[in-house]
């Protein structure tokens, strides 16, 4: 096409933490999304900047989202732009934390008093509300439903196409030396209402441990002050651009 596409970016529709969304001039069904180098946790609580963070999680995004496209996945993806910037197809997102866990860690661990590194039995689904002023509570498929946040058709769709991701991610990973712990994913409904996958899949919503030492290749090490924050994303960037 060798347009230049983020000349066409119209008004600034959002700014989250780590993206910006933009509306495409002549086309109400794209967004163009913006990666920043903001990196924050625990509710916004933290804050801090990651360099490079914004490329990485930009570019690594589209790498997965066109691994899970080639198996079957429905996916906002249409095109990288630039290093920070990619065109999407425009969602109304689904105001769920969609959160798939392989191994204890995080929340879950201290939730239930399981050691972090516990193989779970089978992997987990649980969902929390987006919704920063209440801190992104739990939820359950009872209430989504009664909440109207979705139908009990539709979490069928969430759940089943989250299971799959996680089957395809876990591959994915184990073939890069990387353990997939735990991810968050967030799902949008399109134009004619599909459900498909939206937002990132990144250092930032993943937990990701090096399967030969288990260490932390992922944003535990700003949240919990590990060190060689930027050492960790560019060393996952390294592993799947291989
Ligand atoms: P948790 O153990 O803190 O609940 O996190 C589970 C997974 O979700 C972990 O991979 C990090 C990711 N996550 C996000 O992407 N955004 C968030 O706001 C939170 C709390 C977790
Ligand atoms: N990004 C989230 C926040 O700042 C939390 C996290 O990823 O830990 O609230």
């Amino acid at each position: 096409m060798g347009r230049n596409f983020s000349m066409e970016k119209l008004q600034q529709l959002y700014e989250g933490k780590a993206k910006k969304v933009y509306a495409v001039k002549g086309d109400a069904d794209l967004f163009i999304v913006e990666y920043k180098d903001d990196a924050t946790a625990f509710n916004g609580e933290k804050r801090g900047t990651i360099t490079g963070k914004g490329v990485i999680n930009n570019k690594m995004s589209n790498i997965l989202f066109k691994m899970l496209e080639a198996n079957g996945v429905k996916t906002h993806f249409v095109k990288e732009l630039s290093d920070r910037e990619t065109l999407v197809k425009a969602v109304k997102i689904i105001p769920l934390e969609i959160i798939i866990r392989n191994v204890a860690a995080g929340s879950f661990s201290k939730r239930y008093g399981v050691e972090e590194g516990r193989e779970l039995k089978a992997p987990t689904l649980e969902f929390s509300l987006k919704n920063d002023a209440l801190n992104d509570p739990l939820i359950n498929n009872y209430h989504i439903i009664a909440l109207d946040i979705a139908s009990e058709a539709e979490l069928k769709i969430i759940s089943d196409m989250a299971f799959k991701i996680n089957e395809l991610l876990k591959n994915y990973f184990a073939n890069i030396g990387v353990k997939l712990i735990d991810f968050k994913i967030e799902m949008g409904r399109d134009k004619d209402n599909n459900i498909i996958l939206a937002d990132e899949i990144s250092p930032d919503t993943c937990r990701f441990w090096d399967a030969e030492t288990n260490e932390k290749l992922d944003k535990d090490r700003f949240r919990r002050d590990l060190g060689n924050v930027e050492a960790a994303y560019q060393e996952m960037f390294k592993r799947v651009s291989k």
